[in-house]
Formats: structure tokens, sequence, C-alpha cells
């Protein structure tokens, strides 16, 4: 059986692991100087006040955005001329700006002589898509998405979202923009 003598005994070994703490302790203070005296503490009401202040302000962001989406949405249903029908011919394209002067939209005339129109934003991430009149499809440069130029719906490409389409009217002469379906 071994022999105890000589161990020290629990009291103080952990006097001198204290101590040994405490030295430390100084040495890391002192190499790593802190002034509690000038630090300004957050106390836990402030910093939940602060936490409720940018939620709520985030919350009425989230909701004013909301509702200027919501008033854009209606004020997409304004009639507009776009171009007399016999200015593009089947499998071409016309490029205007619908609904607001900012608008970037595509005209196609299909090879079967219906007309489609889209807006040209990408549903990917917002890049410009155009028609590509000799694969007859619309291609979006920055990620090389595609669209079905028919419906507009994704074909191949990082876009999971068709194009907004654009609503249109013939009267026979002309072509007519009348609204932007989501
Ligand atoms: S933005 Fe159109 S594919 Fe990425």
């Amino acid at each position: 059986m071994g022999s105890l003598k000589g161990a020290a005994p629990p009291e103080r070994a952990e006097a001198e692991n204290r101590a040994a703490g405490t030295a430390a302790n100084k040495a890391w203070r002192s190499h790593f100087p802190y002034h509690w005296d000038v630090d300004e503490l957050v106390s836990r009401r402030e910093l939940l006040q602060f936490a409720v202040f940018t939620s709520g302000t985030l919350f009425l962001g989230t909701a004013l955005l909301a509702v200027l989406r919501l008033f854009r949405r209606k004020s997409v249903t304004a009639e507009q001329q776009i171009a007399p029908v016999a200015a593009v011919s089947p499998g071409e394209a016309l490029y205007f700006h619908y609904p607001r002067p900012d608008d970037q939209a595509v005209l196609v005339r299909l090879e079967d002589g219906r007309f489609v129109a889209y807006n040209q934003t990408c549903t990917h991430l917002s890049c410009s898509v155009f028609y590509q009149e000799k694969q007859k499809r619309l291609f979006c440069p920055c990620h090389e998405g595609i669209f079905d130029v028919r419906t507009g719906e994704p074909v191949a490409g990082p876009p999971v979202r068709p194009l907004a389409r654009i609503a249109l009217r013939s009267d026979g002469e002309h072509l007519y923009a009348t609204g932007v379906q989501p």
C-alpha cells in the first residue's frame, strides 16, 4: 500500500492553487490592462431597450415597404401604347418601358404571330434579360439564366420563378400594355 506521507493537506493545496491563480491573474492583467473605471457599462435594461428599439424600427421599415409595394402594384394597371402591330415581325423583339419610365420590358412576336411581353428583370438577382433571336429565348447574361419566351418560365440556370408578364391588348393596329401580372 502506498504511503501518503509528504502529501499536502487538501486545504494547503487549495491555498497554493489560489495563490498561483492570483499571481497568473496579476501577470495577465499587467499584460492586458483594462480600465474598468473608464468603461461605459451597458445595463441589461439598456440592452433590452436597444433590442426592442431595433426590432421596432425593422418592423416599421418592413411594413412601410409592404405598403409601398401595394401602392406600386395598384398603379401598374395603366394602359400604355407600345407600338404598331406591324412594327414587329415574327421572331423579333422590341424593348420598351412599362409601367414606369424606369421599368424595362421586352415585347416579342412569336413565330406564330402571337405577342408576349415581360418585365426584363431577371427573377434570380435582377439583372436584365434580353431576347436572343437565334435561340428564340430570353437570356440573362449574369448567371446564364434562360427563360421560355412563350411562357416566361425559367428553363435553365439559377432562376426558379417566371418573369413578370405584361398583359397586352391589340386594337388591330396598335399594341397596348394593360398591366403587369406578378
Ligand atoms: S441574375 Fe439572372 S441568372 Fe442570375
